[in-house]
């Protein structure tokens, strides 16, 4: 019988496919730890970029001429590109946005205003970034439907006992919640959560930000209705971003903005609507950022997420298991088995702007705030914490020298 093993990621030779990693920082090398930010962009992506503007470029989809044709052509092709990596049954349910807060926002306002009212429930959790936590709660509030947050326990997982409760504040309508946390790295069990919202009639909404770049989705595994994810975190260039939704649910929806490409007819009488995906396209997209999103698919694909999730998991190991040798960093979030490659922690004593001040002096680039989940840090009894994130080209040497960095911000604070 056939043993299969994850092919394993030369992390250091990829570094060679990232221009931004020849450079100094203050006279270091770069040890880049904020991906769960944004990600750095290999040459593939870059070049990718390059030609479509060289060879391919006109606006898409009206043109009558080979340039129109081109451009139309890579762009509908990083859709396919899209489809193929969620294996969603049509590219029909493949909407590219601005970004992954533009699809939650979307769904929250073309599916929830006209879906929600008074004595209705959405549902989001206490992890939830504010691009999922706001727009539920700002369309809650203006249909008078009631809002509530799945709590977390001391350790950031989801406490699912409250669930029963939760569901005798009404009828659950939706629940929407990332895969991943971006501030603990917590993992979501997305199936269950998408098991109970079903049994209550309501729709799942997956924010895969933190678990797009990083691990293979299968839409119709999971079972959600929809899901977003943005380019910029894996691989891909800013201003592009993806939402899939179920077909019958995004035919029956009205659009969200209104405009150029998104009409099948315009009349003084009324105007129809264009098409999937297209009635959700308004206006010129972001053209050239979907094809380097499509060329960053590819990328990710040809290194293979379990390679990528595999060798991020050994580094998060190795990095927890550093940072327990400091007494005084306090470390957030789950144990290693149900944890991405995201660790936040805080340095007794030290406000975590001035620790990842101090550590930029060593070229260590990590987060310091509250990671755009307020409601999650007043859980945690903190206003803010620092936060390192790994990706496909992250090295143990990058570890070392955060610890490094660490041991002089307590020099410094002693
Ligand atoms: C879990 C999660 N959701 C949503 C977002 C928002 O992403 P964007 O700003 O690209 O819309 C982020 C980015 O930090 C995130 O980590």
């Amino acid at each position: 019988m056939a043993v299969e093993t994850v092919k394993r990621l030369d992390a250091r030779a990829l570094r060679g496919d990232f221009p931004i990693f020849e450079e100094k920082i203050k006279g270091n090398p770069l040890a880049y730890l904020d991906s769960a930010a944004s990600s750095q962009k290999p040459r593939q992506v870059l070049d990718r970029m390059r030609e479509a503007y060289e060879h391919e470029y006109a606006n898409v989809h009206r043109g009558v001429y080979e340039l129109a044709d081109r451009a139309t052509e890579a762009y509908e092709g990083a859709r396919l590109k899209v489809q193929r990596l969620l294996n969603a049954r049509s590219r029909r349910e493949v909407v590219f946005t601005r970004n992954v807060t533009y699809a939650m926002n979307l769904i929250a306002y073309a599916w929830g205003l006209p879906n929600l009212g008074p004595g209705d429930v959405a549902v989001v959790t206490e992890l939830d970034h504010h691009a999922v936590f706001v727009p539920w709660q700002y369309i809650a509030g203006r249909t008078g439907a009631e809002f509530r947050a799945i709590p977390v326990d001391a350790d950031g997982e989801l406490q699912l006992d409250a669930l029963d409760e939760i569901a005798s504040a009404g009828r659950v309508r939706v629940v929407a919640t990332n895969y991943i946390s971006n501030t603990l790295g917590t993992v979501n069990p997305i199936e269950r959560l998408t098991a109970w919202a079903h049994e209550q009639g309501a729709i799942m909404v997956v924010d895969a930000a933190q678990a797009a770049p990083h691990r293979a989705l299968d839409v119709q595994a999971l079972g959600c209705d929809f899901l977003g994810f943005t380019s910029h975190k894996m691989c891909g260039p800013g201003g592009a971003g993806v939402l899939w939704g179920r077909e019958e649910l995004l035919a029956a929806m009205e659009p969200f903005e209104t405009g150029g490409e998104m009409i099948r007819s315009v009349k003084l009488e009324g105007t129809t609507w264009n098409d999937l995906p297209y009635k959700f396209e308004a206006g010129t997209p972001a053209i050239v950022e979907a094809v380097g999103l499509g060329a960053a698919v590819d990328y990710l694909e040809g290194i293979g997420f379990d390679a990528i999730s595999e060798h991020e998991h050994e580094l998060t190991a190795y990095a927890l298991e550093r940072l327990a040798e400091l007494p005084w960093v306090r470390i957030f979030g789950p144990p290693l088995e149900r944890r991405a490659g995201i660790i936040s922690f805080e340095v007794e004593g030290v406000h975590p702007h001035d620790v990842a001040q101090i550590l930029d002096r060593h070229g260590v680039a990590i987060r310091a705030g509250h990671h755009c989940t307020q409601p999650l840090m007043r859980r945690l009894g903190v206003a803010a914490t620092n936060r390192a994130s790994f990706y496909l080209y992250s090295i143990p040497e990058e570890i070392d020298q955060l610890v490094e960095g660490l041991h002089d911000v307590r020099k410094v604070f002693a």
